[in-house]
């Protein structure tokens, strides 16, 4: 595939025709994308007011498939996407918020799976919140099983996500490196102000829950602990530390300035495979930071090159600059 050349400044839909005309088979992902960018404007413009018909974001439903508590948002912006998907060649989507796999136009070439709102317990705290979207092929015969969200990450054929923060930012991949668009709001359009990101191979930051820290596998354990003996450790090299509580908010500092994030797998009930969502948040997030150079594992494993086995399945997940990563993979015995 050719590479895409982007103009700082351009239009989303500009750019998306751009790519389009390079590589014909990323027109279906291309209208998906726009697709969800709809949606996000207005997910965006329901936050920005702080309220949803008079009644609070943070209000709490009843639990998802997963666990996890449902919020207003949460089940606002799992509509919004699912209601935009069904206007584009998506046949099934895999959702957070849904607890199997939703039918929208038989026949269509592709499988989406949403994170429609991540970050929830961000919510209420007016933190930076986010949606997270991975784009692949129906398998051929298999649209009503969840054959084509079993496939590796490595089927994704584009991703992105969404950070609601101080800015609205559409981060992006269609295969042609790794995006970031910014939303104009008077003119509701996505804007391109990082044409190829390039992630920074080495880390002077590292994001991880330090709560769970007597939880944590011996791999991360010992890793977190050299972190913390900085200069004067093997690592030899002072780090500083965040935790933004929103997947989407920790990727995009990492994209931006480098960094290394960790949520391993650990001894707490139900939390072996760590709390992130294999098909909905590490695969997505796994092509965007491949595409910009960076690095994906579970550990021992590329992200990319795992398949789920169900639509929730949850994954440890490390990721950041390719040095770090590595150093990481090192603690776990260096396979992957
Ligand atoms: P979601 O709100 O979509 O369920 O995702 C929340 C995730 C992720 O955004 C974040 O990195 C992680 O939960 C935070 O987990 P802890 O609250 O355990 O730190
Ligand atoms: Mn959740
Ligand atoms: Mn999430
Ligand atoms: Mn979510």
């Amino acid at each position: 595939m050719s590479t895409v050349s982007l103009e700082f400044g351009s239009t989303f839909a500009d750019c998306l025709a751009r790519t389009v005309a390079a590589d014909a088979r990323l027109a279906d992902a291309a209208a998906v994308i726009a697709a969800c960018a709809e949606a996000a404007v207005d997910v965006s413009e329901v936050i920005g007011r702080g309220m949803l018909g008079g009644a609070d974001l943070a209000a709490t439903g009843g639990n998802n498939s997963d666990g996890d508590v449902q919020k207003a948002l949460d089940v606002l912006a799992h509509e919004r996407f699912t209601e935009a998907l069904r206007g584009a060649p998506v046949a099934v989507v895999a959702s957070e918020e849904a607890e199997g796999m939703m039918q929208l136009n038989p026949g269509a070439p592709l499988a989406v799976a949403i994170d429609p709102l991540d970050g929830s317990s961000n919510i209420g705290v007016n933190m930076a919140v986010g949606s997270i979207f991975g784009i692949r092929p129906v398998v051929a015969g298999e649209a009503d099983s969840i054959a084509s969200f079993t496939t590796p990450g490595t089927e994704q054929i584009a991703a992105g996500f969404v950070t609601y923060g101080p800015a609205t930012s559409l981060v992006v991949t269609l295969g042609h490196g790794t995006q970031i668009y910014t939303l104009d709001r008077e003119t509701r359009t996505f804007r391109l102000t990082h044409p190829r990101l390039e992630v920074v191979a080495s880390a002077k930051e590292y994001a991880i829950n330090a709560s769970n820290a007597r939880n944590w596998d011996g791999p991360v354990k010992a890793y977190i602990e050299d972190c913390l003996r900085g200069s004067e450790g093997p690592l030899d090299k002072d780090f500083n530390m965040r935790w933004l509580g929103s997947l989407v908010a920790d990727a995009q500092r990492v994209l931006l300035r480098g960094g290394v994030f960790l949520y391993p797998g650990d001894n707490r009930k139900g939390y072996a495979q760590g709390r992130l969502r294999l098909l909905y948040e590490a695969a997505p997030i796994a092509m965007l930071m491949e595409q910009a150079g960076a690095g994906a594992i579970d550990g021992e494993r590329r992200i990319l090159d795992i398949g789920a086995t169900g639509i929730h399945e949850r994954v440890p997940l490390i990721f950041g600059s390719i040095d770090e990563v590595a150093c990481v993979a090192k603690y776990y015995g260096g396979r992957n």
